[in-house]
């Protein structure tokens, strides 16, 4: 993440531990405060590549094995860290959130229609189907297909008044996760956090209307190579849209820079729903100007 290389592995767990955790995961909040004070432990992480120290991705490894998330934590990592280190080493923090596509919808409801949805950093490609999910935006009646994920959401501004037509999805991804193989579904419910029963239940829900669906061309690979030829296979006569949320921050400085340039000079409507340093919360936009506050996960969206 942004910045995370100037810090000890220790402030890590701590930064995390109360400004991410706390609040959200009791269990994560508390392993943090431990991990933070355990030199022996703490030894055992900077073992790792500094992008592999993450807290997210030390916890969903140790579930994915099967280990606790309570105070035996560190014993029973401890204990296995050879196995518990390759499952780090093998996997990335990659949490698709469907409940994002709350945050978009408003945004791809107003552009012309039909769209051709190039998402950046697809993960297992769940944002790809926001026409297939019905939404409860706060005071309103339910919006949306009859579906079995409902996407619940805070807001007090203008709402769509239409569902997007999409004609075509597509994504890229440095790794793309593949929604029919067991093992890579479980690692995508292992990184969502022990207490958040709803998101894990909306994951299971969404990967099953996704597995029902064409599957979406997502091609492999860095999203600053890839875009350009993606983009010009996008069908004719239909909006192309590219968007990407929980993304950007896994990019160099420049890399987001050039991303932006190309986004500028290509035909295309670009939507970012991103966090920014500093900030709660992510920030919504659309052709690069800043639109609305955003959930990072789509619990809210408050219109600038
Ligand atoms: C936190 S996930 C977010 C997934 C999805 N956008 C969502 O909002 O649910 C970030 C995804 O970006 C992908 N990613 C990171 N850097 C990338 C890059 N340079 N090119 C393509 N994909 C990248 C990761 O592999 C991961 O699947």
């Amino acid at each position: 993440m942004i910045g995370m290389s100037e810090s000890t592995t220790a402030e890590r767990y701590l930064s995390f531990g109360r400004s991410e955790a706390e609040g959200n995961s009791p269990a994560y909040a508390a392993r943090c405060e431990e991990i933070a004070g355990d030199t022996a432990f703490l030894a055992l992480l900077d073992g790792l590549p500094e992008p592999k120290r993450q807290p997210n991705l030390l916890f969903a490894a140790i579930r994915f094995l099967g280990g606790p998330v309570d105070g035996g934590l560190r014993e029973w990592a401890a204990a296995r860290w050879g196995e518990v280190a390759a499952v780090m080493l093998a996997h990335s923090t990659q949490t698709n959130e469907p409940g994002r596509c709350a945050s978009l919808l408003p945004l791809l409801a107003r552009l012309p229609q039909p769209l051709a949805l190039i998402e950046v950093g697809a993960s297992a490609g769940l944002c790809l189907f926001p026409d297939k999910y019905r939404y409860e935006y706060s005071g309103h009646p339910p919006f949306g297909p009859a579906s079995p994920v409902t996407l619940a959401c805070r807001t007090g501004g203008p709402l769509p008044q239409r569902m997007p037509d999409v004609a075509w999805r597509a994504g890229i991804d440095l790794n793309p996760i593949d929604i029919t193989d067991p093992e890579q579904t479980r690692w995508l419910e292992a990184l969502v956090w022990p207490e958040q029963h709803e998101r894990l239940a909306r994951l299971r829900a969404a990967l099953d209307l996704a597995r029902a669906e064409p599957r979406p061309l997502i091609v492999r690979g860095d999203l600053n190579e890839h875009i350009e030829e993606l983009v010009a296979r996008a069908p004719s006569g239909a909006t192309t849209v590219v968007f990407h949320s929980a993304v950007l921050w896994y990019l160099a400085r420049e890399d987001r820079e050039r991303f932006a340039r190309t986004m500028r000079r290509l035909p295309v409507r670009w939507i970012s729903n991103e966090a920014e340093p500093g900030r709660e919360g992510f920030t919504l936009a659309l052709d690069g100007e800043p639109v609305a506050r955003t959930g990072p996960h789509g619990q809210f969206l408050e219109w600038l």
